[in-house]
């Protein structure tokens, strides 16, 4: 076993922690303030090659792994959580599916736009009646000649009404339940395809979302991503990636209040010492740092098994709904430790407790999570 990062992860760790230190950190309360999706912030990701990380050069990517994924968002998370799941749904759920299921043609049309940052992507599984029950789909997709007409509402659409590309689930054969859906890939400018209103929301509010309606848009035969009926597997194996970008957004909100937490600590003072030399207060900070590190083993792993073609499910499963427990624990103790200066929006620590709460939701709530892992033990166990 080897706990060292090789020189490419180091290097790649180095470059993004800068970023983020220097460009992202300054502007994350005013993007938080502004619910103000940062164009410029996503531009500059694409020029350093964030927003393709473990796609191929071949396809516009940077042709590294998943741990260098993971060590990225973390840095990008720890600063700014709305701009880190910007890069969390482009890498995880629109390239990564492209790239695993799309053809050649595809791959040239949308991964290499998307994954260069020419372009952002956003995936739409989710709707009114389909949230945990990803299958409940009630969009349709009815084949017309050589066309396909979709027909529904999608929810909560991460990135839609700043996205150029979505990757989109309908239903083709309601009769044959999960194996009757389908996944496409849609340019948003098609007709037919229009976004709701942005969502008013309790945190990562940079991070725009919002309902995608479709009103009979007519998709070309090759619009398809995959084999028709495939869909669900496409949208399930999409989610265990997705679900360790997120445990890696959520290690990055953690490590952002024990950081913050501990510089308070070190600064307030009561009964004539700073406080971090009050046992109350060390010893929050010790279980932060000893719960940060757990989440980041946890979720490194996820991504070196991805990364080595070994089994991730129950991994990713795990690191995220560890991760996303860890990041609300931590903003809750960061605001005590801050007290009554934790809850003005002058300090970061109230945007860090609300940025967290998302975590445990999207990509799978905790529920899920722990339905997908124990799956996985009886499974292994029969
Ligand atoms: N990989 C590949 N295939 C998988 C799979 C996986 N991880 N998990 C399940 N499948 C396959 C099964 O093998 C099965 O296939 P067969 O029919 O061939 O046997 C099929 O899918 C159905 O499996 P289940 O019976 O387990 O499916 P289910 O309907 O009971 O649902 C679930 C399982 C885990 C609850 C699933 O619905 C789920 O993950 N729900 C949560 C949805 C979710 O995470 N939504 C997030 C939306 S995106 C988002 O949040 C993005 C954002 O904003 C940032």
């Amino acid at each position: 076993m080897n706990f060292e990062l090789t020189e490419e992860q180091q290097m790649l760790q180095t470059m993004a922690r800068d970023f983020a230190q220097k460009e992202v950190l300054p502007k994350a309360p005013e993007i938080d303030q502004n619910h103000r999706h940062p164009a410029e912030l996503v531009a500059r990701m694409a020029e350093l090659g964030l927003l393709g990380v473990a796609v191929p050069e071949a396809y516009g990517g940077s042709g590294m792994d998943n741990v260098c994924y993971v060590l990225a968002m973390e840095e990008i998370s720890r600063a700014c959580a709305s701009t880190g799941v910007i890069m969390s749904v482009n890498n995880s759920l629109v390239c990564d599916p492209i790239l695993r299921f799309g053809t050649e043609a595809q791959k040239k049309e949308f991964l290499t736009p998307l994954a260069s940052g020419k372009k952002l992507g956003c995936f739409a599984l989710s709707e009114p009646e389909a949230g945990s029950d990803a299958a409940a789909q009630r969009t349709t997709a009815v084949r017309d000649g050589d066309a396909w007409v979709l027909q529904g509402t999608k929810n909560w659409i991460t990135n839609g009404p700043v996205a150029d590309v979505v990757v989109l689930f309908a239903m083709n054969d309601r009769e044959a339940g999960h194996r009757g859906i389908s996944a496409f890939i849609i340019p948003m400018d098609t007709p037919g395809v229009r976004c709701g209103e942005p969502d008013d929301k309790l945190g990562i509010r940079g991070s725009k979302s919002s309902q995608i309606f479709l009103d009979d848009a007519r998709l070309p035969a090759d619009a398809l991503l995959g084999e028709v009926g495939g869909g669900f597997k496409v949208a399930m194996s999409t989610l265990d990636g997705g679900r360790i970008g997120i445990a890696a957004q959520a290690l990055g909100i953690a490590r952002a209040c024990l950081e913050d937490a501990l510089d308070y600590s070190l600064q307030r003072k009561t009964f004539n010492k700073p406080i971090v030399k009050h046992q109350a207060i060390s010893f929050k900070l010790a279980d932060m740092a000893t719960e940060v590190d757990a989440a980041r083993l946890l979720t490194l792993r996820a991504a070196w098994l991805k990364d080595n073609g070994r089994p991730y499910s129950k991994a990713a499963a795990m690191a995220k709904l560890y991760a996303s427990d860890v990041a609300n624990r931590a903003a809750r103790e960061a605001i005590q430790i801050f007290g009554g200066n934790g809850y003005v929006t002058e300090y970061p620590v109230e945007r860090h407790f609300r940025d967290a709460k998302i975590t445990e939701i999207y990509e799978g709530t905790s529920e899920i999570q722990r339905l997908v892992i124990s799956g996985h033990l009886v499974k292994e166990h029969t």
